[in-house]
């Protein structure tokens, strides 16, 4: 599916829940107020647009959340997710926290990879920032459970002002063979007022550590990662710029909230309300001309550059990174 300016758009990302078992400072400090279950798409809504979405082409999904393992039956959904024809990929995005719990399931239900959000190795700043105890023993577990299970694991950290001297020891995963992908915080929702850590000055820490870090193209995912290699690391070390080193033109990505609102840019809160157009009984034919329609018209960039220019007032847990 083609947008109007010639992008291949392969890409669906489902938010299947804006709750969260944490409340990362950035994400939702106050936690996520109450969603009535009938205004959350069922799985069943979920799969029938699925179904829509590839025909229009795409290939790979991500299930994301808030927290996607905190909504009862996510494994069953991946095995599902997994069964409709065209769907190639199926990957999560998770804190990681409850994968000891789900990870056998969702490897059964032939998961391809999960990536684990994890800010920094210090367990008092982590209690900081997610307000919870024991999350970097969690994913600690939780990546050598998926790894024993064959599920490849990356792992995610948005680069914070009070987590930069932490970012080395974060890195160090990639020497196990975890690539290790560092995300610029991006002015959305309460990410607004935190203060970032500029990921210029990260890959310097880093290259202090492995001087010989340099650019490779490697092509992990979906995503606009740009991955560095050193000869002493097993897997590469990523960087996600999105606000510094605008990567909107490769954009290959559309994402769904879990109230069904299709939104074809972070930055904007334009889109389709395609839970509205399915429970008013619309056809599937109808359902796939405003997918296809919203895709087109996908912004050419974001505008985090001028956030007086965005219009999204959405939290990140409501649309899923
Ligand atoms: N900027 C960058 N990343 C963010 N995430 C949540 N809020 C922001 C933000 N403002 C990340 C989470 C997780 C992923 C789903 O999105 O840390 O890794
Ligand atoms: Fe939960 Fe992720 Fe938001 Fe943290 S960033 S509160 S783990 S949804």
């Amino acid at each position: 599916m083609f947008d109007k300016y010639s992008r291949n758009i392969n890409y669906l990302r489902l938010s299947i829940t804006d709750r969260c078992n944490l409340r990362c400072k950035y994400c939702m400090p106050d936690g996520c107020g109450m969603v009535g279950h009938e205004d959350i798409l069922s799985y069943e809504e979920f799969l029938r647009l699925v179904r829509l979405f590839t025909q229009a082409g795409v290939e790979h999904v991500r299930v994301t959340g808030g927290e996607p393992l905190v909504r009862k039956g996510a494994a069953e959904f991946v095995r599902a997710l997994k069964a409709v024809p065209g769907v190639k990929k199926v990957s999560l995005t998770t804190n990681g926290t409850l994968l000891g719990k789900y990870g056998e399931a969702l490897a059964a239900a032939g998961l391809d990879s999960v990536n684990i959000s994890l800010d920094t190795t210090d367990p008092a700043l982590a209690r900081e920032i997610t307000g919870s105890d024991g999350v970097v023993d969690a994913v600690r577990e939780s990546l050598a459970l998926m790894r024993s299970l064959g599920v490849p694991v990356k792992l995610n950290a948005v680069l914070l002002a009070e987590t930069a001297g932490t970012v080395p020891s974060l890195a160090r995963f990639a020497e196990e063979g975890v690539p290790v992908r560092f995300i610029e915080l991006m002015p959305m929702g309460v990410g607004k007022y935190g203060r970032g850590y500029d990921p210029d000055l990260a890959l310097e820490d880093l290259r202090r550590i492995w001087p010989d870090l340099h650019p490779v193209d490697a092509h992990i995912g979906s995503g606009p990662a740009k991955y560095y290699a050193s000869e002493a690391l097993a897997a590469p070390i990523g960087f996600i710029d999105a606000v510094s080193h605008r990567f909107c033109a490769s954009c290959n990505r559309v994402r769904l909230t879990s109230r069904g609102f299709l939104k074809p840019c972070l930055c904007f809160d334009e889109g389709a309300d395609l839970r509205a157009l399915l429970r008013s009984g619309a056809g599937d034919g109808d359902t796939l001309d405003a997918i296809k329609l919203t895709v087109f018209n996908k912004p050419r960039q974001h505008c985090f550059d001028t956030p007086q220019n965005m219009t999204e007032s959405r939290l990140m847990s409501q649309i899923g990174g």
